[in-house]
């Protein structure tokens, strides 16, 4: 495009005159122009908008971000397979787990599932390395039965490095695996970690 064609720098267009507002600094000028109706409409909007807005999620009904959250999180809770959960449900009943730690085949399937998931922390005879001792008598949580090590192993102790099983195993490897740690108890193998909890007594 050539300059030509255009006015010439600080030319002040004869419809313009009216705009021209009266302070000059250091020879820069400035014009009043309106604000364009769809800019002043927009705005308008967005403050009608605003006040609403404000009045439904502020002093209103509306929820509010942590209701949003927990109403999300519960369809998603409510999307999860059960054995996914990792919830109580999901726990063997206690004629499922005393079948297993009856049944040799049970219990070395048991063997196989701890050697490959809790091997690392228990140690290979269950004689504690990061985790507690499982074959003594002491026991952190519950009291060693099959039913309270069925609770821990499933749920786990996230905080104390201890993971959840449930939403890992399945219900077979999870009950074979309980019967297995609990067919443990009084093997008294060497290099066993010192006592942790409490002292329990049991019989099955
Ligand atoms: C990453 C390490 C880690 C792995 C893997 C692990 N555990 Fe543990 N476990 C721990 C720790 C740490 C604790 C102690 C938690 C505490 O102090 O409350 C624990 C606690 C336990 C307890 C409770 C002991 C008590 O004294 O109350 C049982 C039972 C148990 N684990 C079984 C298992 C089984 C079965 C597996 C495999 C399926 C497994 N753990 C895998 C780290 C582990």
């Amino acid at each position: 495009m050539s300059d030509s064609k255009l006015p010439p720098k600080n030319t002040i267009l004869s419809d313009e005159k009216a705009l021209l507002l009266d302070h000059d600094y250091d020879g820069i000028q400035e014009l009043d122009h309106p604000l364009p109706r769809w800019w002043v409409w927009g705005f308008v909007c967005c403050v009608i908008f605003g006040i609403g807005y404000m009045g439904y999620y502020m002093t209103g009904p509306g929820p509010s971000s942590k209701q949003e959250l927990s109403k999300a999180m519960a369809e998603i809770e409510a999307l999860k397979p059960p054995s996914a959960n990792g919830s109580a449900g999901s726990e063997p009943s206690a004629e499922e787990l005393m079948k297993a730690f009856k049944d040799s085949a049970s219990l070395n399937h048991g063997h196989e599932v701890y050697t490959t998931k809790c091997l690392a922390c228990h140690g290979d005879k269950g004689q504690g390395l990061i985790g507690p001792n499982l074959t003594d008598d002491f026991w952190i949580h519950g009291t060693g039965n099959l039913a309270d090590v069925a609770h821990v192993v499933t749920t786990g102790v996230p905080e104390k490095g201890m993971p959840p099983w449930g939403p890992v195993l399945t219900a077979t490897e999870l009950k074979d695996v309980v019967a297995f740690v609990h067919s443990l108890h009084g093997t008294n193998p060497a290099g066993a970690k010192p006592a942790q909890g409490n002292q329990q007594t049991f019989k099955d």
